[in-house]
């Protein structure tokens, strides 16, 4: 029986204040939570910070990117190590806005998964189609291809310790959420993928769906068999909404 995990990815978001009290508003509701998993990834420097008030809660705490790289002359740059030493748990790779706008492919992804494993954290991977991909039939080419690529890299045993997210690109930050059929079928198509190499890992893999998730469409979304759990954008900056979207992952668990 898979848990699930609602995540929040908060992007390049928030301040000092703002975060303190979406945190703190965070960890009120969940303590009067059920069974799901609850995750924030704030930007890097507020890490530390929502680290120590997140500790002792039941909400983890995760990095929104990492470097490929373990230590050395990357300037700017942030190992799988400093996101260990400061309290995170999980680590997205391979976001659709890093592999567009930062030019992230598939193999950078991949390195940068192995390199969140070897400090034990547990990678979150992103993978996803855009509108011009789904409406000319290639979902399944795009959608594999990224998964693929690290699979080639690290073997199915590695996803013994990771998180999926299909994040289909036209539904993210548009309001136009992925239908909880479309959503099934992609992550269905993962989790096949998987299971074509190792049943039981493909089975005990969390897969999460991102894109336009909100408290009204959350739980048509998390009742699908291959769904267990969301990314959440734009509506894990509202407390209120996030804790609404976590209410309902709470209610099916
Ligand atoms: P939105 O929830 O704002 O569509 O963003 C989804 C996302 O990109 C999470 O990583």
């Amino acid at each position: 029986m898979r848990k699930y995990l609602v995540a929040g990815n908060w992007k390049m978001n928030g301040g000092t204040a703002a975060n303190n009290e979406l945190c703190e508003q965070i960890v009120a509701g969940a303590s009067a939570s059920g069974t799901a998993e609850l995750l924030v990834c704030p930007p890097f420097p507020y890490l530390e910070a929502t680290g120590r008030k997140l500790a002792g809660t039941p909400v983890s705490l995760g990095a929104q990117n990492v470097s490929q790289h373990a230590s050395g002359a990357y300037t700017g740059e942030v190992s799988a190590g400093m996101l260990r030493d400061v309290g995170c748990k999980y680590v997205i790779v391979g976001h659709s806005e890093r592999r567009a706008m930062m030019h992230e492919t598939s193999e950078i992804v991949a390195e940068k998964f192995k390199a969140v494993l070897t400090e034990e954290l547990t990678p979150i991977l992103c993978v996803g189609e855009t509108l011009e991909e789904r409406t000319s039939g290639r979902m399944e080419e795009v959608v594999g291809a990224q998964l693929r690529a690290v699979l080639d890299a690290t073997g199915v045993e590695a996803f013994g310790s990771a998180v999926i997210a299909y994040e289909p690109v036209w539904a993210i930050g548009t309001g136009q959420t992925a239908s909880p059929e479309q959503a099934q079928e992609a992550h269905q198509y993962i989790r096949n993928i998987l299971a074509g190499m190792d049943v039981d890992i493909a089975d005990a893999v969390q897969i999460l769906y991102g894109g336009s998730v909100k408290g009204d469409n959350a739980a048509g979304l998390f009742s699908m068999p291959d769904i267990d759990g969301g990314l959440i954008g734009g509506a894990s900056l509202k407390a209120a909404e996030f804790l609404a979207i976590a209410q309902a992952a709470w209610s099916l668990n």
